[in-house]
């Protein structure tokens, strides 16, 4: 099966290398599956040129700010227009983009009053083209994946991986393949692969089988693999660090709170803030915390019960189906990222994720569930004392609103948390569909009893 044009040797490149998180090996080139040949630990990516001619903070600031003005294809993308911090191509022409990024930071002045932290912002990466953060890692992935000559790129998902992947492989002509679990991603997510053209396989299994698979299938398949192990998706996904500063102004927030899936995300921010610090873009580290779902917490017993070093892996059940991963392929990078921002990792229940969900719906903005659990994560830090009302503190938000109709719908009908007894206090949250004969009068007298 000719998979791929017989001139590709894998991913070479010259502006960066790859280096074993764990070992620390360098390479000039990546396996199938982004693995170090000697210790088989996970890659990322590394530039040591700027070592020798370190790039210039106050130089990028305005260069970045500058290309906003711009209409180059390039310029135009939220993500490229942050190009010299990420793997250089020699042909600005071979990006494919669909103008990610340049998503909105958002006050949330009603989660302000919630929280008590005054200062609370939402950069809504749901407002992405396929309505994730995925695609700031897609394009970079996908752009280098056709660099190198891939016909077929591949991913396991819970979702929006595969909604992003098979976009831009159709934007790049490139064809995809989407492993999914069956039953356990929202239909939204799922219409978008098929619309994008992938080819779609519901497997009868949860995401970490899905992903167990794919492993396996780049090993004997030459299909390119765009899941978040892949690390140039993770260079992509570091440039909402970027964004986030210049949106601020360059001032440092003191948190930044993030959900917690497969790792990947957290894991591309904090090497973003760890970047930054160092080519002296920002003075001051940001905390970097993650929140999971209680059913899907990985990473929370990884850290409480083994001190970090080693995966205690959970299976993972909650309806934000998003983050329902119980074996987190990035654990270890997400870990360090941890520590390096004395950031730390918490968990919500169902409740506390879909009433949040709710107050975040009630700013005008909505989120899916899985990106609500930030503001609850949050609502915990600050009774802990972690988060101080004084602070500055930007959430997250992974994914659209319109990602997972079925929980919002289910939310508000009444039909979610039945028999349990907090429940009571969602009353003023919900905000059921009504039905009425189609008469003025009835819909007066309805305006009247809410008025
Ligand atoms: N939020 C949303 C909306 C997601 O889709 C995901 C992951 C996460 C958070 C967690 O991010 O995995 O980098 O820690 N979704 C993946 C997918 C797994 O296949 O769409 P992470």
């Amino acid at each position: 099966m000719a998979l791929v044009s017989s001139s590709v040797e894998g991913v070479r490149q010259k502006n960066f290398q790859f280096r074993c998180i764990a070992c620390g090996s360098l390479s000039d080139a990546a396996g199938q599956d982004f693995r170090c040949g000697k210790c088989g630990d996970l890659l990322e990516i590394t530039y040591p040129a700027w070592k020798e001619a370190r790039p210039d903070a106050a130089t990028l600031k305005s260069e970045w700010k500058s290309r906003k003005l711009s209409s180059h294809a390039a310029d135009l993308s939220g993500i490229w227009r942050f190009r010299d911090l990420l793997p250089t191509l020699e042909d600005e022409a071979e990006v494919i983009t669909l103008r990610e990024g340049n998503t909105p930071l958002y006050e949330l002045p009603r989660c302000a009053r919630i929280t008590g932290v005054p200062h609370l912002f939402a950069k809504h990466q749901g407002m992405n083209p396929t309505g994730s953060f995925k695609d700031a890692g897609m394009t970079v992935a996908a752009t280098f994946a056709r660099r190198a000559g891939f016909r077929w790129v591949a991913c396991a998902s819970t979702g929006n991986t595969s909604a992003s992947m098979a976009a831009y492989a159709a934007r790049g002509g490139m064809r995809s393949l989407v492993l999914v679990p069956e039953g356990k991603i929202s239909w939204s997510k799922l219409s978008q692969a098929l619309d994008y053209g992938a080819v779609t396989c519901q497997l009868r299994t949860d995401f970490d089988g899905c992903l167990r698979l794919l492993q396996d299938l780049v090993r004997q398949a030459p299909v390119y693999q765009l899941n978040s192990i892949n690390p140039f998706r993770l260079e992509g996904q570091k440039t909402l660090a970027f964004e986030v500063l210049e949106q601020l102004d360059w001032q440092p927030p003191d948190h930044i709170i993030v959900p917690g899936g497969n790792l990947g995300n957290s894991s591309a921010i904090g090497k973003a803030l760890l970047e930054m610090h160092e080519l002296g873009l920002i003075s001051r580290l940001p905390r970097l915390s993650v929140i999971q779902a209680e059913g899907a917490n990985a990473l929370v017993r990884t850290l409480r019960e083994a001190g970090g070093k080693r995966l205690i892996s959970v299976p993972a059940e909650t309806r934000a189906t998003a983050i329902r991963i119980g074996n987190p392929a990035s654990w270890k990078k997400a870990a360090h990222i941890l520590e390096a921002t004395r950031g730390v990792c918490e968990q919500v229940s169902e409740f506390e994720l879909a009433q949040a969900k709710a107050e975040i719906g009630a700013e005008g903005m909505g989120c899916e569930p899985a990106s609500a659990v930030t503001l609850a994560g949050l609502k915990k830090l600050v009774k802990q004392g972690f988060v101080k009302p004084d602070e500055t503190v930007v959430l997250v938000l992974t994914g659209n609103l319109l990602k997972d109709p079925d929980f919002t719908i289910e939310f508000h009908r009444g039909e979610m948390f039945q028999g349990v007894k907090e429940a009571a206090g969602l009353t003023s949250l919900r905000h059921p569909p009504i039905v009425l004969d189609a008469s003025l009068d009835a819909v007066i007298r309805t305006l009247e009893r809410f008025n």
